[in-house]
């Protein structure tokens, strides 16, 4: 039997700059290493210099399309400067792409800075959406003409959380009433980025990638106030931003990631904590996250259902140990998006996240996402055995069984 996915299905991996490029020294992750003794990114993966040999092997394993992200610290490496040298690079990535017959869906932020651009006050001031605008504006100029995919920001939420509330990643402020701050100026720099990349080109499609996670109460903890809190968590972290996007007729498709599953148990804060007792059924990856492959079409058919928009999956994926884990990861996620589609969700495309083992933020080069292993002391690439799993289903549009 084989599951329907449309002959156009986008079937592809994800990347980002700062986790695969190396070497990204203007960016405010770098600085951001040297005062917390952090694992540094360093070289990452040397993409940077490696692009045309790893897009070469995503096309070996079928895939028909990469999503990867710009350095903005790389194009406007100082205020007001714009560097030649970087849009020539990412022209010759944009061209090594269509070389090998892969369409580029590409990511303007993906977590990183200028470090100059947080020197000003960074996304806490309403006045610099503007530098990031002009960034967006010249991007969009220089690289567009064979770009149709444009995603504006990976995740606001996830970085806000992160870098506003926890404070674990740069700026490594905690306080909610930043983060609400800095949530407006996100919202009103992706609703006027949408506006102008429309205007430059009309034809473009654009949207955000929305970390979304399913909120299920926590069956052994304060049982009443669990469906609030989960109600309230899964609104905040998954919908609002949309829903507020909607508004303004500003999302053209809805780029979703997606990981895993949460149990929410009441707290002091307003959006309850993560219930991380044992007993619940799941899984855990070596992250430590709640894999469910229910949760993953459960909640692709809440999207799809509140804002009926065509979804790309812009990210999903796992870090394991066995490779029997990453295959079975796959087919059980690919087989959910099977059913959202024949429950009539309208689905676009599927990106594992990663193509490549790359920089996993704070937690360094331990885990590992890639579909390509790296070996991060001599950047040779290795392809996983599951990858060729992948590329089966790449080669014949699905699972067929
Ligand atoms: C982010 C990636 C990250 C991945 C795994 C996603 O939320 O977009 O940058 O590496 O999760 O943690």
């Amino acid at each position: 039997m084989k599951c329907g996915f449309p002959p156009d299905f986008l079937w592809g991996s994800s990347i980002s700059s700062y986790q695969t490029e190396g070497q990204n020294f203007t960016a405010d992750w770098y600085r951001w290493e040297q005062t917390r003794n952090l694992m540094p990114a360093g070289d990452a993966c040397r993409h940077y210099h490696l692009f045309d040999q790893d897009f070469a092997l995503a096309r070996s394993l079928s895939q028909k399309s990469i999503r990867l992200s710009l350095e903005w610290a790389r194009i406007c490496p100082e205020n007001r400067t714009f560097s030649q040298k970087a849009i020539e690079h990412y022209r010759q990535v944009f061209s090594s792409l269509k070389r090998h017959n892969l369409i580029p869906l590409v990511t303007l932020h993906h977590f990183t800075n200028p470090a100059w651009f947080i020197e000003q006050g960074g996304w806490q001031s309403a006045r610099n959406i503007d530098f990031f605008l002009k960034y967006v504006i010249t991007a969009v100029k220089e690289l567009g003409e064979t770009i149709d995919y444009w995603i504006v920001f990976n995740e606001p939420l996830v970085y806000i959380y992160n870098g506003f509330i926890q404070g674990i990643w740069p700026p490594g402020v905690s306080s909610l009433r930043v983060a609400k701050g800095v949530y407006n100026n996100l919202l009103s720099a992706y609703i006027t980025a949408y506006q102008e990349i429309k205007r430059i080109k009309p034809s473009s499609l654009v949207s955000i990638a929305k970390h979304v996670r399913v909120f299920d109460p926590c069956r052994y903890t304060g049982v009443g106030l669990t469906h609030l809190f989960a109600g309230l968590r899964s609104y905040f972290f998954n919908y609002r931003f949309l829903d507020a996007c909607m508004k303004k007729n500003a999302l053209d498709f809805l780029g979703v990631n997606y990981y895993c599953k949460e149990y929410v148990r009441p707290a002091l804060s307003f959006f309850g904590k993560e219930c991380r007792l044992a007993h619940h059924p799941e899984r855990k990856n070596t992250l430590g996250w709640r894999v469910s492959a229910e949760g993953f079409l459960k909640i692709l058919m809440c999207v799809y259902r509140r804002y009926t928009l065509p979804l790309i999956i812009t990210e999903n994926g796992t870090t394991e140990t066995d490779d029997a884990l990453y295959e079975r990861y796959l087919i059980e996620h690919v087989t959910a998006m099977a059913k959202g589609l024949a429950n009539k969700a309208d689905i676009r495309g599927y990106f594992w996240w990663s193509l490549l083992d790359n920089f996993e933020w704070d937690k360094g080069y331990a885990h590992r996402f890639g579909l390509i292993e790296v070996d991060f002391d001599n950047f040779q690439r290795k392809i996983r055995p599951f990858a060729r799993r992948y590329k089966q289903i790449c080669e014949q549009n699905g699972i067929v069984s």
